[in-house]
């Protein structure tokens, strides 16, 4: 485990292994455990780069973030590690909104996409008053809130009490501030769909079958909008696919990253 001092807050991360590097972006309350699973397989043959984003884990907390914000501070990530080539980006929902951020602002620093559990397309109006209010409800009475709403929806039917608890216990422990600043970085997303045809370098899409948060068919758009894309659906599985069905998240990573040209 390292910390970087990184636009003035602490960023905390783990490198493990050092060849061909992978940045992993975690989605919305949660940290860089969302990967956990992929460590040991994966280590021996990549470098795989692992931060908890401003405002969850145990990064700091600035009170206001947004996707551009979450951008500049991989890329400083990337700087302070001294790792200067090309990353395969490997995201989950709300990663995925950092990872399109992260695409516009250093598209020469992307080398290959993932995907996972997201979309994109921006809020609609109504999601994004819903968030604002939830920020200010979250500020005043604490992350549980949000930890008990999110648990309602995160898992497919068949996530073991043990997963769900494991979680729960994770987004509550996540600081109300950084809650509040990512729920409004959310509310003020931009739309990604124009950047779809933009993406030209190799994507994996991936979706749990049962995802109500960022559903299946919200990737058919980004399967259709991305030209170098494949797109697979895991059964078994809702929002949550690397830590629900962790073998096939991973199986299918590997296949994809072992594919990509400079691999071979
Ligand atoms: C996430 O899992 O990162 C968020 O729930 C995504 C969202 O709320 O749009």
């Amino acid at each position: 485990m390292s910390i970087a001092s990184i636009n003035g807050i602490d960023l905390y991360y783990v490198v493990h292994g050092s060849k061909s590097p992978v940045l992993f972006i975690h989605g919305y309350p949660l940290s860089g455990r969302l990967w956990d699973a992929v460590v040991e397989p994966l280590r021996d043959h990549y470098k795989l780069i692992i931060p908890d984003l401003r405002g969850m884990g145990r990064s700091g907390t600035s009170p206001l973030a947004s996707m551009a914000q979450y951008a500049d501070d991989l890329a400083a990530l990337l700087k302070h590690i001294g790792e200067e080539r090309p990353v395969v980006v490997v995201s989950l929902s709300m990663g995925g909104y950092v990872a399109f951020e992260f695409f516009r602002k250093y598209p020469q620093r992307v080398r290959a996409m993932v995907l996972a559990d997201t979309r994109a397309e921006p809020d609609a109006p109504e999601k994004a008053k819903s968030r604002e209010e939830t920020a200010l409800k979250v500020l005043t009475s604490g992350s549980q809130l949000v930890a008990d709403d999110m648990g309602k929806v995160l898992f497919g039917a068949k996530a073991s009490p043990q997963l769900r608890q494991e979680w729960q216990a994770i987004m509550t422990a996540t600081p109300k501030e950084g809650v509040a600043a990512a729920l409004r970085a959310m509310a003020h997303r931009p739309d990604s769909v124009p950047t779809l045809a933009q993406i030209r370098v190799p994507t994996l899409i991936i979706v749990g079958e049962e995802d109500k948060i960022t559903p299946v068919d919200a990737h058919r758009i980004m399967n259709k909008g991305i030209a170098n894309s494949q797109m697979d659906i895991i059964s078994g599985a809702g929002h949550m696919t690397p830590v629900e069905t962790p073998q096939v998240f991973v199986k299918t990573l590997r296949t994809f990253l072992d594919k990509l040209p400079e691999n071979r």
